[in-house]
């Protein structure tokens, strides 16, 4: 047996699909990090110091890297089934050979998921091959979704917009951060709703909801008896105009100065509700502005696999 191995300092981070733009960005500009320092393996960043968050522009994170030296794929795949049982590969490189050694370990599924989904709770490992003799692995990751990835069923009939898809990546975190998904009876509180894509999700979890845009959802939501619409300007409607909500959430596209500020007004009338806003990313991205997102108490902030040039952010309300 040639098996070695050898631990690394500081982290490995995987972009989101087409995202290392971005990833690479926020590596130089919210963190200072100087491309010099930065190891490229197809969409895997490798840095060899910590930093003192997690970016968001990443899928998942290979928290304690180590390189594997071996010289058989049987050899590869025992030193990992070794270490735990759940490995999902991430590769940019030598697909055969890295496939051949996916398949001598424990199944894991990486098919699409049905909405509504929960997130496992079980670690799972992510690997890369570097070379043919040569992988980098870290048995911690950041995610407990196979290199962070969360991939739907689509439903191409009933949605009025792909747009639905976002909120259900939104809600499946939410509910693996704080616990609670929108349920029967919750007032909800769409702003920026049309076409309609949250709307629905929101009506299939049976929720009424309170749909604020400049123009009109699809004639099924408009006719609904769960939806109450207003064609308003979404931000200059006061919390004392409107009915109480369960769930506040927002996808209007805006500056994030704007949104904000419109979150901090809900927040100061009722910090027990729920949110998930889409924060639009506009050119340069203002890290100091998105460092306020994170830090309004009991927040979170993430890029969804379903996000664009995006980031969301949610509030766990009730406690
Ligand atoms: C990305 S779309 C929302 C898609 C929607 N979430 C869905 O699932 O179908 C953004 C929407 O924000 C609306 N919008 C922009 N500014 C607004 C404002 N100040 N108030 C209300 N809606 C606004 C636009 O009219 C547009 O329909």
């Amino acid at each position: 047996m040639s098996v070695k191995t050898e631990s690394l300092f500081g982290k490995a981070y995987l972009a989101f699909e087409e995202k290392l733009p971005f990833l690479i960005d926020e590596l130089e500009n919210r963190f200072g990090v100087s491309r010099s320092e930065l190891h490229f393996y197809g969409n895997l960043v490798y840095l060899e110091k910590d930093l003192p968050n997690l970016p968001y522009w990443c899928s998942t994170v290979l928290l304690k890297p180590v390189l594997l030296h071996f010289q058989s794929i049987g050899e590869a795949a025992d030193a990992l089934k070794h270490i735990q049982r759940n490995w999902a590969s991430y590769q940019f490189t030598l697909f055969r050979r890295a496939a051949l050694i996916q398949e001598k370990l424990p199944y894991i599924n990486t098919k699409p998921k049905t909405y509504p989904f929960e997130i496992p709770q079980k670690p799972i490992g992510c690997w890369t091959l570097l070379d043919e003799h040569t992988a980098l692995y870290s048995a911690e990751t950041s995610s407990y979704l196979p290199c962070g990835n969360l991939e739907f069923v689509e439903d191409h009939e009933n949605p009025p917009s792909r747009a639905y898809l976002k909120l259900q990546n939104a809600l499946v975190l939410f509910n693996s951060f704080f616990g609670r998904m929108p349920k029967a009876g919750d007032v909800c509180f769409d702003a920026g709703a049309c076409p309609g894509g949250w709307t629905w999700v929101l009506l299939q979890a049976g929720c009424p909801v309170f749909a604020v845009d400049r123009a009109e959802l699809t004639p099924e939501l408009m006719t609904n008896p769960a939806v109450t619409f207003m064609k308003h300007d979404a931000f200059t409607l006061k919390p004392s105009e409107l009915p109480d909500f369960d769930w506040i959430f927002s996808d209007v596209i805006c500056y994030p100065e704007r949104l904000l500020e419109w979150i901090k007004m809900w927040l100061a009338q009722n910090s027990e509700v729920d949110m998930i806003c889409t924060i639009k990313m506009q050119g340069e991205t203002d890290w100091n502005l998105i460092e306020k997102f994170a830090q309004l108490p009991d927040s979170k902030v993430v890029h969804l696999s379903y996000n664009k040039h995006e980031l969301t952010w949610m509030h766990c309300g009730k406690k």
